[in-house]
């Protein structure tokens, strides 16, 4: 501050006698590699890129069909024929993959998530008919019954207490379910125990030994998941919360314990969710294992950017990459985020 007021008074006098006078003994000064955007380029430390990203859709009964969801403005629904349009999108902005989440109609939910087992479910309809036309995109789906229960809850609830053992059971199923369609990535978000385990031995028992498995390794209960929920239609049903199963916001440690429970367990992926208030653990988990590790930026980190960008109070372009970024330096490999199509166009742009 000094410097600056001493500078303006000193106006008149020749540069280089302001900086004589000026000048701070100093031999390392930080601001050299800054001082024009060719250097800092040069000297940037990590780089966000196309293939670093995957799409989150919600999907939708219906053909020709695109609802709005609220709580995440510029985010669709899409019926499955739509959803192929969205896969196209993809292919042309080389984004690798797309993660699959359907909008079950609620006539088909009931206490057991029973429609999570229908061959010819939502997610499976799109799964099969976007591997079809576009073979070469890589397409995830969730395991968790969570769009499928009327309770909203992502196991079996029995007496206000979510079944371990039973769930795993259920969650097996629909992984070969996934598998069967056409799904390559398969991403237990369920948070039971053991589930990682007893799913890699029944895909590779049913002959799915390349299906991948992305495990939601240290997923926290969140509240950041609100308008997913609007966007899937569980918010409405959901009963109590996901405290039971999901990770406590105050723990760390315990997302590496969880996170070598599924690398042991035979997870290819592990991810850590949400983002931004998690970057610490997505470090630590990148760290510990070195595995292959996704970050989700949640429905609730983009339903934040885009409110206050729409309040005019922040740069929206500016904070989705800004926040893209941060993943990268936190030691995400890729990111899960609703943004990969904006993003994309923007480096398609920029490049
Ligand atoms: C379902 C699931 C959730 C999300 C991804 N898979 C919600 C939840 O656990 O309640 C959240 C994603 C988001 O908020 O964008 N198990």
């Amino acid at each position: 501050m000094p410097l600056i007021g001493k500078a303006k008074v000193e106006r008149i006098q020749p540069a280089s006698a302001r900086n004589d006078a000026a000048r701070l003994d100093l031999t390392t000064r930080p601001r050299r590699n800054r001082k024009a955007a060719w250097s800092r380029k040069l000297v940037a430390e990590n780089v966000l890129t196309t293939d670093d990203l995957v799409w989150p859709i919600f999907l939708c009964d219906g053909e020709r069909k695109r609802e709005a969801v609220a709580s995440m403005p510029g985010v669709e629904r899409y019926s499955v024929d739509e959803s192929l349009r969205a896969a196209e999108q993809a292919m042309k902005l080389k984004i690798p993959a797309l993660a699959l989440f359907p909008n079950t109609d609620p006539a088909l939910r009931d206490a057991n998530g029973s429609e999570a087992l229908n061959p010819n479910n939502l997610v499976c309809r799109a799964l099969t008919t976007i591997k079809r036309e576009f073979p070469d995109l890589g397409l995830a789906a969730d395991v968790a019954l969570d769009p499928y229960t009327s309770h909203g809850h992502d196991g079996l609830l029995e007496d206000g207490k979510i079944l371990n053992d039973e769930t795993v059971a259920v969650l097996v199923e629909q992984a070969l379910v996934l598998a069967n369609a056409g799904v390559d990535v398969v991403a237990p978000s369920d948070m039971m125990d053991g589930r990682v385990g007893a799913i890699r031995k029944a895909l590779d028992a049913n002959g799915h030994v390349e299906t991948q498995i992305l495990s939601y390794a240290a997923k926290y209960a969140s509240c950041f998941y609100g308008p997913f929920r609007d966007a899937v239609g569980s918010n409405a049903t959901l009963v109590g919360d996901k405290r039971t199963y999901q990770m406590d916001p105050a723990n760390g440690d315990e997302a590496l314990r969880e996170a070598a429970l599924d690398v042991e367990e035979g997870a290819d992926m592990l991810m850590v969710k949400p983002g931004l208030p998690y970057l610490d653990i997505l470090w630590r988990v990148k760290e510990a294992f070195g595995l292959p590790t996704l970050v989700y930026q949640v429905s609730g980190e983009y339903a934040m950017i885009e409110a206050a960008a729409k309040n005019g109070w922040i740069d929206g372009d500016k904070a989705m990459m800004e926040s893209l970024l941060a993943f990268k330096r936190a030691g995400a490999d890729a990111i899960l985020t609703y943004f990969a199509p904006r993003a994309a166009e923007k480096l398609a742009r920029e490049h």
